[in-house]
């Protein structure tokens, strides 16, 4: 006998919320857990430019046989455009479609410790919860940076940068490209700038996560980080996710890419990722990859997604407003008046939680245990009882 030789692997705290929300049936729930964008009837709907797109890549698809082990050539050339744009030359751009930016994550994360078996990961605090499981999983050490201030509802940017000039070259960071998740809070191009700084002069090793560019203040703007990084330090890595900004979540469509400091490291970085891929999961799901592939190579496609992408973002910078001053105008304190601040589809509220567990007890309103809440499930109607429920949490 086996399996009883194990034991119960913990839950995933955003998942399992999923669930419990579920099954919970008071009418007036509210879902702020999982980060997954709603739009103002409190659905997911498919975007009309992925709708369009879909339905010519399965009229144009002529065989289901294999793409090969990298994936969607023209969906990594073009991810790789709009993420980084002319910031490095083309030939030390190493990118392999994955399954998701988590897929994606796992192939760099595993390309880190074939290339430096002894690292240790840098990750915020707090950071996205399949972060340092993930790390562990891979075998490498993890350890954490400064990142946020609870009190203040901003990123202790000073403590942050005194860690990373306190790495060294057998160091790795995983930064948040832009919208951090789990907090909101961002860094400005300044801070990027800082940081750009640091890992040149420390030598130790950026991954970048950026799994929502576009959902915070524009793609060129959400990119300033990894653009910045990718023109300044020699090496990088970055998993790129498909999933909300296409809102393709269950398609998994991603992209690792890795950026060598010449062509040939670069074609070495290549080489090691097919491997990794091919004895992980061989090859991607191509669906979701060919929609965004399409969407990004044709114009009208294009230009319809960023026409709705800057419709989602401003509707999250609009619902951050109306809670921060619907919450302001009830307690006559600023004391949340960071969520207008704060940019993508998080908040963490700095909760406790007792208090975040009152809230679904009592008010049927699902958050993360951390308080994270996302934006874009606030119903645009209830953000009075909203305000009315946390102030009351909290008081
Ligand atoms: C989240 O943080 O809620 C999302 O990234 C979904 C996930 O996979 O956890």
């Amino acid at each position: 006998m086996m399996f009883e030789t194990l034991k119960k692997a913990p839950a995933d705290k955003i998942f399992a919320l999923v669930a419990e929300f579920k099954a919970d049936d008071r009418a007036d729930k509210v879902d702020l857990g999982i980060g997954v964008y709603k739009d103002p009837h409190g659905s997911t709907p498919i975007m009309s430019a992925v709708k369009k797109a879909e339905h010519s890549v399965i009229g144009a698809a002529a065989t289901k046989t294999y793409v090969g082990v990298t994936g969607n050539r023209g969906f990594c050339d073009a991810v790789s455009d709009l993420v980084f744009a002319d910031s490095v030359p083309s030939d030390r751009i190493a990118a392999v479609q994955a399954p998701g930016g988590t897929g994606s994550l796992w192939v760099l994360f595993q390309l880190l410790k074939r290339a430096k078996p002894n690292a240790t990961i840098y990750l915020s605090d707090p950071t996205w919860p399949n972060h340092k499981p993930m790390c562990e999983a891979v075998g490498l050490k993890v350890e954490t940076y400064p990142y946020f201030d609870a009190e203040t509802g901003t990123v202790k940017f000073d403590e942050m940068l005194a860690c990373l000039d306190g790495l060294g070259p057998d160091d790795a960071v995983l930064l948040h490209g832009c919208c951090h998740n789990p907090t909101g809070a961002n860094l400005t191009p300044e801070q990027w700038d800082k940081v750009a700084a640091s890992l040149k002069k420390t030598g130790a090793f950026a991954i970048v996560d950026l799994a929502y560019l576009g959902f915070g203040d524009g793609i060129t703007e959400d990119a300033y980080g990894a653009r910045k990084l990718a023109s300044e330090v020699p090496e990088l890595m970055l998993a790129f996710s498909a999933s909300k900004n296409f809102g393709l979540y269950r398609e998994r469509a991603g992209a690792a890419i890795a950026i060598g400091k010449d062509a040939d490291a670069t074609a070495i970085a290549l080489s090691n990722m097919g491997n990794i891929v091919r004895t992980s999961y061989s090859q991607p799901p191509d669906h979701g990859a060919e929609i965004v592939r399409l969407i990004l190579t044709e114009p009208t496609l294009r230009a319809e997604w960023e026409t709705e992408l800057k419709e989602m973002r401003e509707r999250m910078a609009r619902l951050r407003q109306k809670l921060a001053d619907a919450i302001r105008e009830r307690s006559n304190a600023s004391d949340f008046d960071f969520v207008a601040e704060h940019r993508g589809m998080f908040s963490l509220l700095g909760l406790t939680p007792e208090q975040v567990d009152h809230l679904k007890v009592k008010n049927a309103l699902y958050m993360i245990g951390d308080s994270r809440i996302n934006i874009a499930g606030i119903p645009e109607d209830r953000v009075g009882e909203l305000a009315d429920a946390i102030l009351s949490a909290v008081r």
